[in-house]
């Protein structure tokens, strides 16, 4: 029997300082035998948003606690690791740095390798911790700084079929949450207050619906609620309800529609592949049960087979960063010498859709 790999991941690209200890299974899965977070909410609460600076000092206190924690309650010692992971990219430069530098520094001091790891491919591979899954399946990446429909045809073979113009899907909800006065982040409280309303209430604009294949554009309907919500009474709970259930069903119905495009072009895509039809949904808004409900629908419909990872694993996380690790370790992808960008997509030919002028 082989040995199984145990990898210490580490994460930092944002506001959450991460530390995680992975080891492999038999069946392609993993145990995740540790996996801290460290949330910085609390101090970029009062600025609305992510504030680099304050979070770059942030992970600076806490990065190596994080890791002798991640190294306790794992009950593992660096010497039995088999290989560190630590974000390279893309992210907050001065955030990606302090984990990748204390990743880098640690890796040379105890003799093992070092691999820097795209964010986003720790968010693509996280639901195949919990999960058997074979190549390719369709994803949605959903998270706050990128929404995406990719094919994972392997290890390192990724395919971009479609991307947000504008905003992100969690940079609508944290938009909408501050329109809404939620504290940040605000997605899973608009989730919460959209529970409470009525979806009906408000026809909000559901932009580029009809064409542009699966590509998203969401910078229109945050306009839009921007708008409604100085129309309304704000100090009523209930108009906020309100608005908040519009907005979230709007978002519902484009990823509905935009999903089913994916889906149609996946299977022509891979149409002399063997027909897997597994729609993996990933990023920090995958906890979104509102959305959750309907693309597991969707997929019933279409024939596909949902799988979304547990909450724990959907926002940002180092137990996704440590698995990618060893995925790249065991195809032999050990490139150390990658450098943090702030700027990394995973399909490098996908064209860049974001700017003034563009057509689609
Ligand atoms: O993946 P993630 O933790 O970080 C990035 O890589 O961006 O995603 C964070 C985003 C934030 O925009 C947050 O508001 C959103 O995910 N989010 C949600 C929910 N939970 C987190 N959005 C909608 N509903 C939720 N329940
Ligand atoms: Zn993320």
């Amino acid at each position: 029997m082989n040995k199984k790999l145990t990898f210490l991941g580490i994460e930092t690209s944002c506001d959450e300082t991460a530390a995680s200890i992975v080891r492999e299974r038999e069946n392609n899965t993993a145990d995740v035998l540790s996996n801290v977070i460290s949330s910085q909410i609390e101090e970029h609460k009062k600025f609305g948003g992510v504030v680099p600076e304050l979070a770059a000092r942030a992970h600076i206190d806490k990065i190596d606690f994080i890791i002798q924690e991640a190294l306790d309650k794992s009950k593992t010692k660096i010497e039995d690791i088999d290989g560190i992971a630590a974000t390279a990219g893309p992210g907050l430069i001065v955030c990606l740095t302090i984990g990748y530098n204390i990743g880098k520094s640690l890796a040379a001091f105890s003799g093992k390798p070092f691999l820097p790891i795209n964010h986003l491919e720790g968010h693509a591979l996280s639901p195949s911790i919990e999960n058997k899954i074979s190549f390719p399946y369709l994803l949605l990446l959903i998270s706050g700084g990128h929404s995406q429909y990719l094919i994972i045809k392997g290890i390192n073979d990724y395919e971009q079929i479609g991307t947000t113009i504008d905003d992100a899907v969690g940079e609508a909800f944290d938009k909408t949450a501050k329109i809404l006065d939620l504290d940040y982040p605000g997605g899973p409280k608009v989730e919460k207050f959209a529970k409470l309303g009525n979806k009906n209430s408000y026809n909000l604009p559901k932009p580029i619906i009809n064409r542009g294949g699966c590509n998203l554009s969401l910078a229109g309907l945050k306009t839009a609620v921007l708008r409604k919500s100085k129309e309304i009474d704000l100090d009523s709970d209930k108009e906020k309800y309100n608005l908040a259930a519009s907005f979230q069903y709007t978002i519902n119905k484009i990823l509905v529609e935009k999903t089913k495009v994916a889906m149609k072009m996946f299977r022509e895509k891979m149409s002399d592949q063997e027909p897997s039809k597994t729609f993996v949904v990933a990023g920090g808004v995958a906890a979104n049960e509102i959305i959750r409900k309907d693309l597991i629908d969707l997929s019933k419909k279409m024939n596909f087979k949902p799988i979304f990872p547990s909450k724990e694993f959907c926002g940002d996380n180092a137990a996704m960063i440590a698995w990618a690790g060893i995925k790249r370790f065991k195809k032999k992808l050990l490139s150390n010498d990658i450098p943090v960008k702030s700027r990394w997509p995973l399909d490098k030919k996908a064209p860049f859709l974001k700017g003034p002028g563009l057509k689609l």
